[in-house]
């Protein structure tokens, strides 16, 4: 473990474990979130979400071997995500990012990127 990563200053991969299954139940009850997926399971999702947070904060790069450069707004590009589905995703990470208690300054790091990226994620303004 290297330390000065925030992947390890913040619990490696146990805690994107949290996160992201925190997350991911909020989805599977969220009536804007949850008609997007189209799987019946969530889980390869939840791998998918999880594998590319740990390698962007500095852990394995896991993400990119199995899926390759993440290009994520071209992945998203076939669901329509406005401002609607946007808060409905941030909701949804609110709950898990503040249940996962990562302790300040990682949270409010964590939260200015998550808000960055769902923002960057829009392809629809209805
Ligand atoms: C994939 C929805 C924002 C990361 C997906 C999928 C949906 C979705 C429906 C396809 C499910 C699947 O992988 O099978 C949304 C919505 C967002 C949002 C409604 C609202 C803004 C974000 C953000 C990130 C992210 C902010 C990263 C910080 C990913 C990743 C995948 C994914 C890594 C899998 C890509 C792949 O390798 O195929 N998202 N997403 N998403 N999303 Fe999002």
């Amino acid at each position: 473990a290297d330390p000065r990563t925030f992947y390890d200053a913040v619990g490696g991969e146990e805690t994107f474990r949290k996160l992201v299954a925190r997350f991911y139940a909020e989805v599977a009850d969220d009536e804007v979130l949850r008609p997007l997926y189209p799987e019946e399971d969530l889980g390869p999702a939840e791998d998918r979400l999880r594998l590319f947070l740990m390698q962007y904060w500095g852990g394995p790069q896991t993400y990119s071997e199995q899926r390759g450069h993440p290009r994520l707004r071209m992945r998203h590009a076939p669901y329509k995500i406005g401002p609607i589905e946007r808060d409905a995703w941030l909701r949804a990470m609110r709950i898990a990012v503040d249940e996962t208690g990562i302790p300040e300054p990682y949270r409010t790091k964590l939260w200015d990127y998550l808000e960055m990226a769902a923002q960057s994620m829009m392809n629809s303004w209805v």
